[in-house]
């Protein structure tokens, strides 16, 4: 077994140094992954091995700021519950001093085969991008092979985020890239045995299947079939806000279509937004032993809200998402929450046909800082329909312009801000509240609004309230540990 190198030592006694400081912060989650101390990105690595699902995240574990990444390591046996495991990967090697960046896993022979980019900055400060690869035969501890791809001609050094996936006996790679002329794509790679890999072409980007200036750079893509679909979930940086679009600093959303592997051409449609909450991006998806094909992402963006983030004064910043589980239905992805996350659920309470008018309404025990709200529209007789969550935060519904509004209060200043998507129509909401998250899940999954809020702690109500009109509504309400 491999010997902890220094670089992981000086990990581990941070995470020492500051658990009291991390653990005092009342913004601490409950049930999501996140940093024991540090910054957290991406999720990587995410699979089903031996009987357990894993999964790995880029890590910081000295700074709540980005730099030099490791990944970190959780272990579940049911995707809700999750442990701690030792560092994965440590940036301890010339081709990955500088991070261990983004990638995947896959099981092979009964050993887990990890990609990751190791990302360098070398002595005249110039960077550069190695796919590398590291094994293991028992999920836990993990032996480096170094490069196995090295950036091809008429790429720059913005070429990473590994994602290998099998189909028809091949090996398949799809990488984040950036061209010469600074236009963002998918390149895909194949491979018979996992150590030697060949360039085949461009799965998607710009000047391919009617794109065009479709962002800088495409980071962490993720190919993958659903229902007969192909779909290529990818992470565009550089595109400008357009109407309730892209208003995140980066976006995360996925093309859907044909892939011919033999020409390596993607017939696909339209970019859609994967979320329409402020923090959300680089998710990376897992088929389980079941089939279903499960996507968890990282609950924040490359933002320069980082600076004010409430929580970093604790020495922490960011988790990862919910699993959210994956389907194909009248031409759009859908998301639900994956159904173990019932196992978290604890004391409930159930409200049947509560009419909501213009003031608001407060039910007996609903409220709370840690649980799941399920809501269903039976009657929505209203111009507005609304829910709103401890301080600052609410969901509202507007019937005639098809609005839905997700709100929450600044960091930093006293006000509010909002994202939106349309929907021709309201039937449910499913909210996820802990302490400072909120995933809100809409119409079986048809939108989802993910965001971090930092409410005041104290004030736990829940109001449900009508403007013009009334709403006849079932409410059910879990608390979560
Ligand atoms: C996306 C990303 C990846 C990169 C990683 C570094 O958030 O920038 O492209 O591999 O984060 O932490």
């Amino acid at each position: 077994k491999q010997s902890f190198s220094e670089l992981k030592q000086r990990a581990y006694k941070n995470i020492d140094d500051r658990k009291k400081t991390v653990a005092r912060d009342p913004y601490r989650l409950h049930f999501h992954i996140m940093p024991l101390v540090g910054l957290l990105n991406d999720p990587n690595g995410f699979v089903f091995y031996k009987g357990q699902y894993h999964m790995f995240y880029q890590w910081n574990p000295f700074q709540t700021e980005h730099g030099a990444k490791f990944w970190g390591h959780a272990v579940s046996d049911d995707l809700v519950h999750w442990e701690e495991a030792p560092i994965a990967l440590a940036p301890d090697q010339w081709y990955d001093k500088n991070g261990c960046y983004s990638g995947s896993a896959v099981v092979f022979q009964e050993k887990l085969y990890v990609f990751y980019t190791g990302n360098v900055k070398n002595e005249h400060g110039k960077r550069e991008s190695y796919q590398c690869l590291a094994v293991s035969e028992d999920g836990i501890h993990f032996e480096k092979k170094g490069p196995i791809i090295h950036v091809p001609q008429g790429y720059t050094m913005h070429f990473r985020d590994p994602k290998v996936f099998e189909k028809d006996g091949k090996w398949y790679m799809v990488l984040g890239a950036q061209t010469e002329d600074e236009q963002g794509e998918a390149v895909i790679y194949t491979s018979a045995n996992l150590a030697n890999w060949s360039f085949q072409g461009v799965l998607a980007g710009s000047g391919h299947n009617g794109l065009s200036d479709f962002g800088y750079m495409w980071e962490c893509p993720d190919l993958f079939e659903l229902d007969g679909q192909d779909i290529l979930a990818v992470c565009p940086q550089g595109l400008s806000p357009k109407g309730f679009a892209y208003n995140n600093i980066f976006q995360s959303g996925y093309f859907a279509g044909k892939v011919d592997y033999e020409k390596i051409l993607f017939d696909h449609g339209n970019f859609i937004e994967l979320d329409r909450g402020f923090d959300f991006y680089a998710p990376q998806t897992t088929a389980d032993p079941s089939g279903r094909r499960i996507l968890v992402g990282w609950m924040g963006n490359a933002d320069e809200g980082d600076s004010i983030h409430p929580t970093i004064k604790h020495e922490w910043i960011h988790a990862l998402t919910l699993p959210r589980e994956l389907q194909w239905k009248d031409g759009k992805l859908h998301q639900y929450p994956v159904e173990e996350l019932q196992l978290l659920r604890e004391e409930g309470v159930h409200h049947t046909d509560v009419v909501v008018w213009e003031e608001a309404v407060d039910l007996p025990r609903v409220n709370g800082q840690v649980f799941e709200l399920e809501i269903a529209i039976k009657d929505l007789a209203a111009a507005e329909f609304s829910v709103e969550i401890g301080e600052k935060s609410s969901f509202r519904y507007d019937a005639k312009t098809q609005i839905c509004t997700f709100q929450r209060g600044e960091f930093s200043k006293n006000g509010v801000e909002g994202r939106h998507c349309v929907l021709e129509s309201l039937q449910n909401i499913q909210i996820f509240k802990d302490t400072s998250s909120i995933e809100i899940f809409i119409n079986n999954g048809e939108e989802v609004f993910t965001s971090r809020v930092f409410d005041n702690p104290d004030v736990d109500e829940i109001r449900f309230i009508a403007k013009a009109g009334h709403v006849k509504i079932d409410v059910k309400k879990w608390n979560i540990k």
